[in-house]
């Protein structure tokens, strides 16, 4: 391990847990700026002291199948389902374990699985735990996708996983062409919406909706610890998925459920969040601004670990947060800085910013 670590430190991407404060947040997945608002927090205490309809532990006492589980999380599920425009959903404790619940517990060995190159790390862990095949196809190409579903024709399903806003470049996926793509060649389609959801679509119900395919598709996953600012997560699909995930999803079946005060928040976030109109019109402006992506996360190329760790210390000395992507979790020669931008977020801030990296270069 050892031997392992310290060819990390050499390669320049040894992990370390720090701490900036004091600087200007253009690095956490905070969009709307919920996770720091005091209506969020009120909200919470507010409905701490035992509403009606609230479970009374403060702990949830066990996993949902045995003693976590109560009316309230279904009234909760169903809500943000219906939120949503589906039939059914399934919380799960966070994106990770939804993720590697769902796909592990979806496949068997007659099926295969086409992933973009660029899904998160959750979401391939999931597809390690399945029993399918599973082959990669090139970040965004629909033709790839295509000659996949083309050649690859198998006894089982075939299942097409994405992410409807790219956490790691900030690109759209093209929804409704993957859909059809999806519906022509009999495939099911699952979607993360980890980072679109709270920022896109009428009222932040995220990419899919925006694009007329919710309650269409196979499944969505949606987290709850970014732009809706608190933490979890929750699958959603028709009932025959939620029964088949209550069923074999590990990372579902075999851990404590959620407790109250993430319940509270998730709760809370749900009713806080579809009304930020100014918020997502601020977000939008900062995106103009910038020119850089048709998000709020910006890639900004910068070759190789060293210079990449270097350029997000010389902006930390400006007062900037910014983080950097390094090799291994992107491609070697791949390093960028990923940029995310809030409602919060000053445009002088965002023009200085931009302008310390132009002098910088790419
Ligand atoms: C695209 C995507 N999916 C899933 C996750 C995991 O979500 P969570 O943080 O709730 O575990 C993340 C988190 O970084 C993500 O970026």
């Amino acid at each position: 391990m050892q031997a392992e670590l310290e060819r990390r430190r050499q390669m320049g991407n040894l992990r370390i847990l720090k701490t900036r404060e004091g600087l200007i947040d253009f690095a956490s997945n905070d969009y709307l700026g919920l996770a720091r608002s005091e209506a969020l927090k009120q909200r919470v205490i507010e409905k701490w002291s035992a509403h009606p309809g609230t479970p009374s532990h403060f702990g949830s006492t066990g996993s949902r199948l045995l003693t976590g589980n109560s009316a309230y999380v279904h009234r909760l599920e169903d809500h943000i389902a219906t939120f949503h425009g589906y039939g059914a959903g399934l919380l799960f404790n966070c994106g990770y374990m939804a993720n590697c619940g769902l796909l592990g517990a979806m496949t068997t060995e007659e099926d295969v699985l086409f992933f973009d190159a660029h899904i998160h790390a959750s979401m391939r862990e999931g597809i390690r735990l399945g029993k399918a095949p599973s082959l990669p196809f090139r970040h965004q190409c629909l033709d790839h996708l295509e000659q996949r579903l083309k050649k690859f024709l198998v006894k089982g399903r075939r299942f097409i996983c994405i992410e409807s806003l790219y956490s790691t470049d900030g690109t759209l996926a093209p929804l409704k062409e993957i859909y059809q793509l999806a519906e022509s060649y009999q495939a099911h389609l699952i979607v993360d919406e980890a980072h679109a959801v709270g920022v896109f679509g009428p009222e932040g119900k995220g990419l899919v909706f925006r694009e007329g395919l919710a309650g269409k598709i196979f499944a969505q996953v949606v987290t709850f610890g970014k732009a809706l600012g608190i933490f979890g997560a929750i699958v959603l699909g028709d009932g025959a998925l939620k029964q088949a995930l209550v069923n074999f999803a590990r990372p579902y079946i075999y851990t404590t459920a959620l407790p109250l005060p993430c319940l509270l928040g998730i709760e809370a976030t749900y009713a806080l969040f579809p009304p930020l109109v100014k918020e997502r019109k601020q977000l939008a402006r900062l995106i103009q601004t910038a020119k850089l992506s048709e998000s709020p996360i910006v890639s900004w190329p910068v070759s190789g670990n060293g210079a990449a760790t270097d350029l997000v210390k010389k902006l930390a000395t400006e007062g900037f947060d910014v983080r950097a992507l390094l090799s291994p979790t992107v491609q070697r020669g791949k390093e960028c800085l990923r940029i995310c931008l809030h409602a919060f977020n000053e445009q002088e801030d965002l023009r200085r910013l931009i302008t310390l990296l132009e002098e910088n270069g790419r």
